[in-house]
């Protein structure tokens, strides 16, 4: 599943919500999280921790941030092994070597022993990927595992998280700006927009007949983000949660808004088999609840 949408739509915050690990602040209102069937938001703290890498595995954004600047990579995928696995010190050493080959580290062993800061962009986030791995999850969450790499690296990442998915047999849930990007990975869509899902669809059927404005315009700017994030195609940028009022949320970039769009919610509602759409112009039905 590619979960998609511009920066600020809250791409990172749905994410985090799988594995609960939402900031502080941030409460679910409704809905249900299922782990391999463990109700997430139910589930005790401890359990909480083994899901996350045992059933879920998390690439975060930012690789400088995510490794420890003063540990060797190999020490941390061996820790990462360890708390996993609850192996030993020589079979988490081996175990970690054997990760980072499968990622693609090449000289593994000089590699284990280098610091953060001696690998280039491409490398931090594969070793990450392989302490992502140490705990054999059979989901992975990737939130834009690319977007701090140049353009050949950011290839050779999305064909290593697929050959991995192929593999590994991983669920993957692909988060990302780039619409283009997450159709090499996936099988299946989430359009999202100020905080809520606009559209899902079988990436083909996204492709070739986009049904939110909004996903339409995604599509046309596919190309590429213009500066701040803001897509070419859709003139100001997505709202913040203050600003969200009674009407759909896309409507003051949209088109097509008329009076009734300024007025009420549009719900998300079935536009075929395996498709929703939040958009009146597929469907008369309110958000309940405004
Ligand atoms: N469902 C939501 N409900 C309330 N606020 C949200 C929601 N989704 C996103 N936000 C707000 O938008 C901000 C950006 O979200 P984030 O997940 O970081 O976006 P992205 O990863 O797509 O750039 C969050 O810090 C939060 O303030
Ligand atoms: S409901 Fe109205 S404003 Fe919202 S996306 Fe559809 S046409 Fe545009
Ligand atoms: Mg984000």
């Amino acid at each position: 599943m590619g979960v998609v949408g511009e920066s600020g739509c809250g791409k990172t915050l749905t994410a985090l919500a799988l594995v609960r690990l939402l900031p502080d602040a941030a409460r679910i209102e409704r809905g249900a999280v299922r782990l391999a069937g463990e109700d997430v938001l139910r589930a005790p703290e401890a359990r909480m921790s083994q899901l996350r890498g045992e059933v879920a595995g998390f690439l975060f954004q930012e690789p400088s941030r995510a490794l420890n600047p003063v540990r060797s990579v190999g020490a941390q995928v061996t820790e990462a092994a360890r708390l996993r696995r609850r192996i030993g010190r020589d079979g988490a050493a081996r175990l970690a070597c054997e990760l980072l080959r499968e990622v693609g580290l090449e000289g593994e062993v000089r590699l284990a022993r280098s610091y953060p800061h001696q690998l280039s962009g491409g490398e931090r986030q594969r070793a990450l990927l392989a302490a992502a791995l140490a705990g054999d999850p059979r989901l992975l969450i990737a939130d834009e595992p690319t977007s701090a790499l140049d353009t050949v690296s950011q290839r050779q990442m999305v064909e290593l998280i697929r050959r991995l998915r192929e593999e590994r047999g991983l669920t993957l849930l692909f988060v990302s700006h780039d619409l283009s990007l997450v159709g090499h990975v996936v099988e299946r869509v989430t359009v999202l927009y100020a905080g809520e899902t606009v559209e899902t669809a079988g990436r083909d059927e996204l492709f070739a007949d986009p049904r939110h404005p909004y996903s339409r315009a995604l599509l046309e700017a596919r190309a590429g983000a213009g500066a701040g994030g803001v897509f070419p195609t859709v003139p100001g940028a997505v709202s913040r949660p203050g600003e969200w009022g009674h009407g759909c949320r896309f409507a003051p970039r949209c088109a097509h808004a008329d009076e009734r769009c300024r007025r009420a919610r549009p719900a998300l509602t079935a536009a075929g088999p395996d498709r929703t759409v939040r958009c009146f112009l597929a469907s008369d039905e309110e958000e309940p609840g405004g």
